[in-house]
């Protein structure tokens, strides 16, 4: 299985730190983020691991030759920045052969309380080898600051639901629900075909959500509310979330 971290962002939530060291370099315990986050990826199964990066960011590279991981590391380099589905259009060429289901881990996201990757594994192997998107619960007044959620009516069984729709960044009025898109993807290689003619949308960037979406006519996906705690890094009061849940351990 190949995974893919995206990883080129510039961090303008935790400037002006952010402009001196990437956000994925910041410290949790002794290693840094994006080093837990290919550790995730390498439990779950990934043999190889992309991170999409940028030719400013030359600290992450330098990190891994120190600390080389347990499977392959590709680098590729993201010039001008588009948002997420533009990001991931990078790696086409690495992964739209595929047969498996590819792994896609937000750099800035970490997950304490157990390795949502191999959770998300599980729950695809259940079903056929299907999509899974990783989920968590928000409060309502947030919903326009993720991709949401809409289950297809009496799929919810606590955890996993079938995707009947997916929204990104929707108004509190158009949200569908109240569950996220939690910083985990693990999608069928046929997304990269919707991504290349992908429009922009929210935000005037290419948005995965939107590729997703119009997969979502070929392919079932499934949403899954895995158990851990995702901790948005980009932000200092995340950052500091993910130091108090994992600093010890890592
Ligand atoms: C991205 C995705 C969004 C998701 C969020 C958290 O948004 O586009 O769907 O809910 O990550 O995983 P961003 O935080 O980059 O605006």
């Amino acid at each position: 299985m190949k995974a893919l971290i995206p990883a080129a962002g510039h961090g303008t939530r935790f400037a002006p730190w952010t402009t001196l060291i990437p956000k994925e370099m910041l410290p949790v315990g002794s290693r840094p983020a994006i080093a837990l986050i290919v550790d995730e990826a390498i439990e779950a199964g990934a043999d190889e691991v992309v991170i999409i990066t940028s030719p400013e960011k030359p600290l992450l590279k330098k990190w891994f030759e120190k600390e080389p991981p347990k499977a392959k590391l590709t680098w590729v380099d993201q010039i001008d920045r588009h948002g997420l589905g533009h990001a991931v259009l990078q790696a086409a060429e690495i992964f739209e052969n595929e047969k498996d289901p590819i792994l896609i881990l937000l750099g800035d996201a970490l997950v304490s309380g157990g390795n949502a990757s191999a959770e998300m594994m599980k729950v695809s192997r259940e079903n056929n080898g299907a999509s899974v998107i990783g989920c968590e619960e928000v409060p309502r007044e947030r919903v326009s600051r993720y991709g949401i959620m809409k289950m297809a009516e009496g799929s919810f069984d606590g955890r996993v639901f079938t995707l009947e729709d997916i929204v990104e960044k929707p108004s509190l009025e158009e949200a569908p629900s109240n569950i996220a898109v939690a910083g985990r993807y693990l999608l069928d290689p046929a997304v990269f075909s919707y991504l290349k003619d992908q429009r922009a949308g929210v935000g005037g960037e290419i948005q995965l959500t939107d590729a997703i979406r119009r997969m979502l006519a070929e392919k079932k996906v499934f949403g899954y509310v895995y158990p851990g705690k995702r901790h948005d890094i980009g932000n200092p009061q995340g950052y500091f979330k993910a130091l108090e849940a994992m600093g010890e351990n890592s």
